[in-house]
C-alpha cells in the first residue's frame, strides 16, 4: 500500500483525511503544514510531521496539497510551485461514495469528497478540490487548480477555466464559463460568462468586485506563461 503526505492540517486537509480513511487504498502517514505549532501535534488522530518542505525527505511518498479557503484559493497553485514536485507524486482521492463514470476523468493532486457525482465525459483537471454532493454534469470541463465547493450543481457543458472558486450551493447555467481565477459567491446563480479575474454574487449572479489581490497575481502569471488566448 502506498504511503500519503497531506499538506495543510487545516479543514480541507482533515476531511481529506477522512475520505483517505474511508477509501482504504492508501496509507495516510500525516499532514505537513508550515505552522511550526503543529509540529508533533495531532490532528483529528492523524500526526502533523512538519514544515510542507519534508516532502523532499519522503521520496517514497504520494502527495495532496489540501490547503486555500475563500481568502486564497491560490494558495495551492502557490505550493505547487513552490514544492516543484513530479505530477507522479500526486496522487488522486476520491471518496469512496463519489461517483465517476467511466466517460470522465480526474487529473493528478485532485481531491473528491463524499457523494460528489460526474455524470458522463466530465474533465476534471489538476489540483482541483471538489467538496461534498458536488454535481457536475455531462461535458464540463474544470481546469486546473479549481475550488467547486459543497452542493454546487454545473449544468452541461460549462468550463471552469484555471482556479476559479465556486461557492457552496451555487447553480451554473449550462454552456457558461467561469474565467480564471474568478469567484462566485455561495448561493449564487450563474446565468451567463463570469470574465476572469472578477467576483459575482447572488441570483442572478452579478459583478461585486474585482477578485483578491492573490487570485490576481496568479491570473497575471498565468498570461506570463501562456498568453492571451
Ligand atoms: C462572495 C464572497 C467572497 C464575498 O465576500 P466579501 O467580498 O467579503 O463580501 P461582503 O461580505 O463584504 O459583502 C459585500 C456585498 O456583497 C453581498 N454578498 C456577499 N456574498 C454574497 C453572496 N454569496 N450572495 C449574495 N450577495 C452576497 C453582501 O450582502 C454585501 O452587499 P451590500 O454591499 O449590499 O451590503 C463571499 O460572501 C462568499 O460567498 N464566499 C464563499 C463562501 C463559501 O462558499 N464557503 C464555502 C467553503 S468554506
Amino acid at each position: 500500500m502506498n504511503g500519503l503526505v497531506i499538506i495543510g492540517a487545516g479543514g480541507f486537509a482533515r476531511e481529506t483525511a477522512q475520505a483517505v480513511h474511508d477509501a482504504g487504498d492508501l496509507k495516510l502517514l500525516g499532514h505537513l503544514d508550515d505552522n511550526p505549532a503543529l509540529y508533533g501535534t495531532e490532528v483529528d488522530g492523524v500526526p502533523v510531521l512538519g514544515g510542507c518542505d519534508l516532502v523532499h525527505d519522503l521520496p517514497e511518498a504520494r502527495v495532496v496539497i489540501c490547503v486555500g479557503n475563500p481568502r486564497d484559493y491560490a494558495a495551492r497553485a502557490r505550493l505547487v510551485r513552490r514544492l516543484g514536485l513530479p505530477t507522479d507524486r500526486y496522487a488522486t482521492v476520491m471518496h469512496p461514495t463519489a461517483v465517476v463514470s467511466a466517460t470522465s476523468e480526474v487529473g493528478p493532486g485532485s481531491v473528491l469528497l463524499a457523494h460528489c457525482v460526474l455524470t458522463a465525459a466530465v474533465r476534471v483537471g489538476a489540483q482541483v478540490a471538489v467538496m461534498p454532493h458536488v454535481v457536475l454534469t455531462h461535458d464540463d470541463v474544470v481546469e486546473d487548480y479549481a475550488t467547486i465547493t459543497s452542493g454546487v450543481r454545473l449544468g452541461g457543458g460549462v468550463r471552469l477555466e484555471q482556479g476559479a472558486y465556486v461557492g457552496s450551493g451555487a447553480l451554473v447555467r449550462e454552456g457558461t464559463t467561469v474565467g480564471a481565477w474568478s469567484q462566485i459567491g455561495m448561493g449564487s446563480g450563474v446565468l451567463g460568462d463570469v470574465p476572469p479575474g472578477e467576483v459575482w454574487v447572488g441570483n442572478p449572479a452579478r459583478r461585486l468586485r474585482a477578485a483578491g489581490a492573490p487570485a490576481l497575481d496568479e491570473l497575471a502569471k498565468r498570461t506570463e506563461q501562456w498568453g492571451d488566448r
